[in-house]
């Protein structure tokens, strides 16, 4: 008989306010190439055999908005819930770890592996998926990135240099971020105990909270954030090329 495959859930991160675009409309719902940012991102969770389901996060005034023009417009059917975020992105992971809890009661079923995306990157494809899935199964916790092409300065508060990390060893951590369930439930679980700054990505909770070191896994230079208005022009200039 066929042996039972392993479930992955994917999160994706859109309840940010997008503060260092600025705008009106939050980054992850602006249109690129004639579709919202965070659509991107869904689809390539969709279409992925890996991935059985989704659960999309954003603000709780979004989450009508989110079901029709987003997950029913765009026809992202593995989506199991839209839920509300929180104040901080350790705060939305935490919303959807909690969602996705209750779901695993009402479904029956626990959760091999939970894959953390910001909805911010909407270059995200499936050979990166794959090399990320591929390795949590090996590892349990990885984190997509790619080597710097700049130097790295460490500074005091000062902005005066303090240390030249050696390059080849720095790298630049993206998204998805992918762990074992149980590792990623107690991570959360404690950190949630104790009050908490300057948490960036998962796999620094993991690291602080259950002492384990994610793997990095080959993502690509194309897998930006959104961040600031000239990355819309970056955007905009992939697309043209595809
Ligand atoms: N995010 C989230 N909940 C938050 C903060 C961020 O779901 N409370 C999401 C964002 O929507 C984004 C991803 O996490 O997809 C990465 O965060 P970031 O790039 O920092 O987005 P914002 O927090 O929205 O932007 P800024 O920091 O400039 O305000
Ligand atoms: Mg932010």
């Amino acid at each position: 008989m066929n042996e039972k495959k392993e479930k992955y859930t994917a999160v994706v991160l859109a309840a940010g306010k997008g503060t260092r675009m600025g705008g009106s409309v939050a980054k992850q719902f602006l249109e690129i190439g004639g579709k919202p940012v965070v659509v991107y991102a869904l689809e390539v969770f969709e279409h992925s055999p890996e991935i059985d389901q989704i659960i999309l996060v954003t603000g709780a005034d979004k989450i009508e908005y989110c079901q029709k023009e987003i997950i029913e417009k765009y026809g992202i059917k593995k989506t199991v819930s839209v839920c509300a975020g929180g104040r901080e992105r350790y705060e939305s992971v935490w919303k959807a770890l909690q969602t996705l809890k209750s779901l695993e009661s009402e479904q029956e079923q626990k959760n091999d592996y939970v894959l953390i995306h910001d909805g911010a990157r909407p270059f995200l494809n499936q050979e990166m998926l794959e090399r990320l899935c591929a390795c949590v199964k090996e590892e349990k916790a990885c984190v997509l990135g790619m080597p710097v092409k700049d130097t790295i300065k460490l500074t005091d508060e000062n902005g005066k240099i303090r240390e030249s990390p050696r390059r080849d060893l720095v790298w630049q951590a993206q998204t998805p971020q992918a762990f074992a369930a149980e590792l990623l439930f107690p991570a959360f679980e404690k950190l949630m105990q104790h009050s908490t700054e300057g948490i960036t990505d998962d796999a620094m909770v993991v690291e602080q909270e259950m002492g384990i070191a994610s793997v990095m896994v080959k993502g690509g230079y194309e897998n930006i954030k959104i961040t600031t208005p000239e990355d819309l022009l970056i955007a905009e200039s992939f697309l043209a090329e595809k």
